[in-house]
């Protein structure tokens, strides 16, 4: 598959995920406005290609306006990119990393992005990797996990995070069945990930969002596999809204509950739950499916793009660097990171 998200001859090549998926379009982007304008309304998604997207976003915004004749345009093409979408820590992130390198000239910004696309996708195997061991060392044999939101390679530039220790499960012989929640305002679950598990030829069925805590209440699902936007310190967890609901019937279920992330997402200067900005979309999403209206018109509505799991209903976190077992009284204070894994691509 193409890339989520790449750099092409001059410009941002990224696949229109608004348009999955009834149709592959590729978007080809120059202009800063048209790069922020994708991540608002989703084009591009999902923590690590946020990361990149934002890193390319300081190289278009660097070709635009010198830096150093333009200080105060370059300055505010930066914030629009870096503001594009709060949430996911990814996205400031890749925009600081870019920024920092602007000293050395455009070449040198598209040389951090780039470099910053290449280590999330290492990031990504290495994840994947750690992650499968770890729900093997969690169920034992072939397993049935349950997912929300979209974690494949369209979120992270390649192979994915939760998605991703999926997809590795699955070439490990391992996987039963995905069930993937269809994650409503936007059907990131419904649209992507069945798309993605479609590819990859994983068996899969898709659930509605409210359907899920009930499966896993009657023991038909093993483990429960989610991506991250942000990871604070304390441990708690910032992810599509209805994680949480997610989390605390796997509790309930007594069933693990297993976050894949990044330590790109990790977010240690952030102290806890409360200090996240959560992104509200407004009530558009929430009384319209695609263009579909699904209330009266004029319904007041809430539309909270994430919600926050607190380290206590979280079994493990795994990055690409560790797993942390909260289950067993680590923090990410304590596990210190290690090595990445290279497994064979398949
Ligand atoms: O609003 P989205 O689609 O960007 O939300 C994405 C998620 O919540 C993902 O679970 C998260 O970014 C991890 S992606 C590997």
């Amino acid at each position: 598959m193409q890339r989520t998200i790449d750099w092409a001859d001059g410009a941002v090549e990224l696949i229109d995920q608004t348009e999955l998926p009834e149709r592959e379009v590729v978007l080809r982007i120059t202009d800063v406005a048209v790069l922020v304008d994708a991540i608002r309304r989703l084009a591009v998604r999902g923590a690590p290609a946020l990361g990149v997207a934002g890193a390319f976003g300081v190289v278009l915004a660097a070709r635009a306006h010198d830096p150093a004749d333009d200080p105060d345009r370059f300055a505010a093409a930066v914030a629009s990119v870096r503001e594009a979408r709060p949430t996911a820590v990814n996205l400031a992130r890749g925009v600081e990393l870019a920024l920092g390198r602007v000293d050395g000239g455009v070449d040198a910004v598209l040389r951090a992005a780039l470099d910053l696309r290449d280590d999330e996708v290492a990031a990504s195997w290495s994840l994947s990797a750690y992650g499968a061991d770890l729900v093997r060392e969690l169920v034992g044999g072939p397993v049935r996990t349950m997912t929300i939101c979209n974690t494949g390679a369209l979120a992270a530039v390649e192979r994915g995070t939760a998605l991703g220790v999926i997809e590795e499960l699955h070439a490990r012989g391992e996987l039963v069945e995905a069930l993937p929640l269809e994650t409503r305002p936007l059907l990131q679950g419904g649209r992507l990930t069945t798309w993605e598990l479609a590819r990859m030829g994983a068996p899969h069925r898709l659930l509605v969002d409210s359907a899920g805590p009930f499966l896993l209440s009657r023991g038909q699902v093993d483990v429960v596999l989610v991506g991250a936007d942000r990871i604070v310190r304390d441990g708690a967890v910032a992810n599509k809204v209805g994680t949480f609901s997610l989390a605390l019937a796997a509790r309930y279920a007594r069933v693990p509950f297993v976050v894949v992330a990044p330590e790109s997402t990790v977010d240690p200067a952030t102290a806890s739950a409360d200090d996240i900005t959560i992104e509200d979309r407004g009530p558009g999403e929430v009384v319209g499916v695609r263009g579909v209206a699904v209330a009266p018109p004029g319904t007041p509505a809430v539309n909270p793009a994430f919600d926050v799991t607190p380290a206590e209903l979280v079994t493990a976190v795994v990055t690409d660097r560790r797993v942390v077992r909260f289950d067993r009284g680590e923090t990410l204070g304590s596990v210190p990171l290690g090595q990445r894994r290279t497994p064979s691509r398949t």
